[in-house]
């Protein structure tokens, strides 16, 4: 027989298994014989000293000394429930993943984050929030990992422990930077303006959600898309909320985060616990998989760009429902283990220089969180398919795998297990032709355009909406010690819009920086124009 893998369970599939020491019989040690006393240890002589053959003590003060995990390297507080998503069968002339089709119903597991703050932080800081979604399919885990904000920081992942630095708390005070100096903070994005449209999104009132159940949800990078006849497409991931997009306001964030620092995993619980389902739609955004990989002049594997929907439509392709809370917190929130790599048939990754440094990214540093090579076994991460590989021993090795030829081709295992026919094959092995001995390290020109659509985001605001990212960038910029840093962004803000600037300026009592304030280096596409704006015009 070929090899075959064994859940600790018996059972082939991811169903975790509850156990429930309150309702057992007995209290027993982890090894099953029966306690009697578990609130003495064991002296010689009522006054002691404790005994060292007392294994029961021993027991109980090591595996609570060794019950934390280390917290994700950032979005380390986060709050998950259990779901399910129906497909609609829309996307089928543009992805073969079964997930996708008409009324398939995927469980799936969703992990909403902050990004900077630790464990223990307030829900409702100022920050990105995270979007994940792991969708149990039947064939293989597909991992969205996705913010709500649909652009990011930085261009390429080369940079992303350099703003997460600038980001987490200054190394001498340990104190975070919503509650005290923001200077590095500033003084990154100040000198990295490819940052600014998330910094104007963090700056409006998306930063400040009303509830994970009123966020919007995007996969920022452009995804590649297969058909079921080999075509491919480029793609864009939603979540569009059935609630709609609501947010709180500043002094409302203040307020909440002292009374009840809880308020949006108190929110989520509540709401699905009383049955009030929070739903999410799922769409996409096609684009033409042409060679340059641009749409209407926008460079499609820019993370800090957006492609406005008036010009590529979110087309809806199924609807996810969050119906279940998580049993336990940390076996199920915290052990979850997301992967931009965990692909299905019909999708896959592209060159975007972020996405691909990501898929290193996250394989490594669960490496660490999770101790070991073997987290895809834990229950929450486990794939609801049987599983077949030659992945052996490790750390935590909970499978017991039978058979004795784990390689191929073998002629002992009756050549098992077998590998999936060509046309099954998930990926798009070859999709551009690589140049021959082209190593560059620098972007292409298009990534040098850092203010065009913080610009359009800025002018898509009501005057409400405008004020309060005029306020949000002079309560955030005032908390600067260094005026250099406050002055080199207020030049920045000019690139995007000089009453932007000029409001922030005077907020911080500054003079407004004598630069040009119209964007430079600006080639908008035509169709970009028409987005109901109007362009600065030379
Ligand atoms: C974690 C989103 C860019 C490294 C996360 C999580 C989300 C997320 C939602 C939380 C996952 C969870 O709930 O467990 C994003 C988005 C990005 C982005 C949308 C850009 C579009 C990057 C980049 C890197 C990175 C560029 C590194 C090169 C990490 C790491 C974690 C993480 C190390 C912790 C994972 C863990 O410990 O399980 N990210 N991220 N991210 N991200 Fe990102």
């Amino acid at each position: 027989n070929g090899p075959e893998t064994v859940s600790p369970t018996g059972a082939p599939t991811g169903a975790p298994q509850i156990v429930n020491a309150q309702q057992g019989e007995f209290l027993t040690t982890s090894a099953g014989a029966r306690l009697y006393d578990t609130d003495h240890s064991l002296k010689a002589g009522e006054r002691g000293p404790t005994l060292l053959q007392d294994h029961h003590l021993r027991e109980k003060i090591m595996h609570f000394d060794h019950e934390r995990i280390p917290e994700r390297v950032v979005h380390a507080r986060g709050y998950g429930a259990h779901g399910v998503f129906v497909g609609y069968g829309t996307a089928t002339n543009v992805c073969k993943s079964a997930f996708l089709g008409d009324g398939v119903e995927t469980p799936v597991f969703v992990r909403f984050s902050t990004v900077l703050g630790s464990r223990g932080s307030a829900d409702t800081v100022r920050d990105t929030r995270g979007f994940a979604t792991k969708f149990y399919t039947q064939e293989g885990n597909f991992d969205l990992v996705g913010n709500n904000i649909p652009v990011f920081f930085i261009q390429d992942g080369i940079k992303f422990p350099d703003i997460i630095h600038a980001g987490k708390p200054h190394p001498d005070r340990e104190i975070p930077q919503a509650q005290s100096a923001h200077d590095t903070f500033w003084d990154f994005v100040s000198t990295h303006t490819e940052a600014t449209h998330h910094v104007m999104w963090n700056m409006s009132d998306r930063g400040i959600p009303r509830s994970y159940r009123t966020m919007e949800g995007f996969g920022v990078h452009t995804f590649r898309l297969v058909n079921a006849e080999g075509e491919t497409a480029l793609a864009k991931f939603h979540w569009k909320p059935k609630l709609g997009v609501h947010s709180l306001v500043w002094e409302e964030a203040q307020m909440i985060n002292g009374i009840d620092p809880d308020f949006h995993r108190r929110d989520l619980a509540d709401a699905i616990e009383s049955g009030a389902y929070p739903q999410w739609e799922l769409g996409l955004q096609i684009f033409p998989d042409t060679p340059r990989q641009t749409f209407e002049g926008i460079d499609l594997l820019d993370s800090t760009k957006i492609v406005p929907e008036e010009l590529a439509p979110v087309q809806p392709v199924g609807l996810l429902t969050l119906n279940r809370n998580t049993k336990n917190f940390f076996a199920e929130t915290e052990q979850v283990a997301f992967h931009l790599g965990n692909l299905v048939p019909g999708i896959d990754v592209t060159d975007d220089p972020l996405f691909q440094s990501r898929l290193f990214s996250y394989l490594d540093t669960q490496l660490s969180r999770l101790a070991g090579p073997n987290f895809n076994q834990i229950p929450i991460n486990r794939p609801h398919v049987p599983v077949n590989d030659m992945l052996r021993d490790g750390f935590h090795q909970h499978a017991v795998h039978a058979g004795v030829a784990p390689y191929r081709p073998n002629t002992l295992d009756g050549g098992n297990p077998f590998v999936a026919k060509a046309e099954d094959r998930p990926f798009v092995e070859v999709a551009q032709p690589l140049p021959k001995a082209v190593k560059v390290r620098q972007s292409p020109a298009s990534f040098s355009d850092h203010f065009t659509q913080p610009r359009l985001f800025w002018l898509s605001l009501s005057p409400v909406e405008k004020e309060h990212v005029v306020r949000a960038f002079t309560f955030e910029l005032g908390k600067c010690y260094e005026q250099a840093i406050k002055e080199r962004q207020l030049r920045v803000l000019a690139q995007v819009d000089p009453v932007l600037c000029a409001e922030v300026a005077r907020g911080l009592g500054l003079p407004v920086p004598a630069v040009d304030a119209r964007p430079k280096k600006v080639t908008p596409s035509p169709a970009l124009s028409q987005v109901g704006q109007t362009w600065p015009t030379d």
